[in-house]
């Protein structure tokens, strides 16, 4: 295998849907997502990142313009590609948004976008997301017509979606975790050599983050559900610093 370099630092950007997923569970205003998001800037988080769903299952209105008003790293900022969530993100104008798959009865995001077969209408849809200064970022599978077609409808950056390397680690199924592992470094070279900004995200666990985080071209990782899982156990702050360390030390060895 060819050994290159990494393109730069690694960020953290850390997912607080499911710290709203608890509060909504309830329907209290604790645990708040806004005060979780401040104590992960504390801890190390490069960015924060929250899905608005159709559905509002998690996030709502009001936290994304709260956390507009009280974050001092980025927003990314999760969405479907519907008018509604075009209209939303033009009023806030986060740093970055990315486009990401949704149906109404998922658990969780289960694909990636299927950019290839909506090409047009994606086109036109970040268009006016990038006019107003917007990071596009478009959540995919690690899959060539898909990372090809990102890049023709003007995307700036390409997420690609570890879910299915995960899911192969947790069931024990070693050789496809290693081919999904191999597709996803060759995909993010691939990526990268269009022009594209390579990050990478979903399921990933302290178990699972060191070798996505030693690909050369990947700039950021989008970490939710293992972090406020592990929180329970150790604390917000302490599950972000050992995510982090363990990001930094794959990227020294890299
Ligand atoms: N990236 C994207 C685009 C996602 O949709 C999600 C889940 O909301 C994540 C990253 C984070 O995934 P997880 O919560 O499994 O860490």
């Amino acid at each position: 295998m060819e050994l290159r370099k990494p393109l730069g630092k690694l960020r953290l950007g850390v997912n607080i849907d499911h710290v709203a997923t608890v509060r909504n569970a309830r329907g209290s205003a604790y645990p708040d997502p806004v005060r979780a998001a401040k104590l992960a800037e504390t801890a190390g988080a490069d960015g924060i990142t929250a899905h608005l769903r159709e559905d509002r299952r998690h996030i709502t209105d009001p936290d994304i313009d709260r956390l507009m008003e009280a974050l001092s790293v980025p927003l990314n900022f999760e969405m479907a590609a519907t008018d509604e969530m075009q209209k939303i993100a033009l009023r806030h104008k986060p740093h970055a948004v990315c486009i990401v798959p949704e149906k109404r009865e998922e658990r969780t995001t289960e694909g990636g976008l299927e950019v290839a077969r909506e090409e047009n209408r994606l086109a036109h849809f970040i268009a006016p997301l990038r006019d107003v200064g917007c990071r596009v970022s478009i959540f995919i599978a690690a899959d060539a017509p898909q990372i090809e077609a990102a890049a023709r409808i003007g995307a700036t950056i390409v997420e690609l979606h570890t879910g299915a390397y995960c899911d192969f680690h947790a069931e024990d199924r070693i050789k496809e975790r290693d081919a999904e592992l191999d597709r996803l470094r060759e995909m993010s070279a691939f990526a990268h050599s269009l022009g594209l900004e390579v990050h990478a995200g979903h399921g990933l666990t302290y178990d699972t983050v060191v070798p996505v985080a030693a690909f050369p071209e990947v700039m950021e990782l989008n970490i939710g559900h293992f972090l406020i899982g592990e929180a329970i156990f150790t604390g917000l702050k302490s599950a972000i610093v050992e995510m982090r360390r363990l990001m930094d030390e794959a990227r020294k060895g890299a």
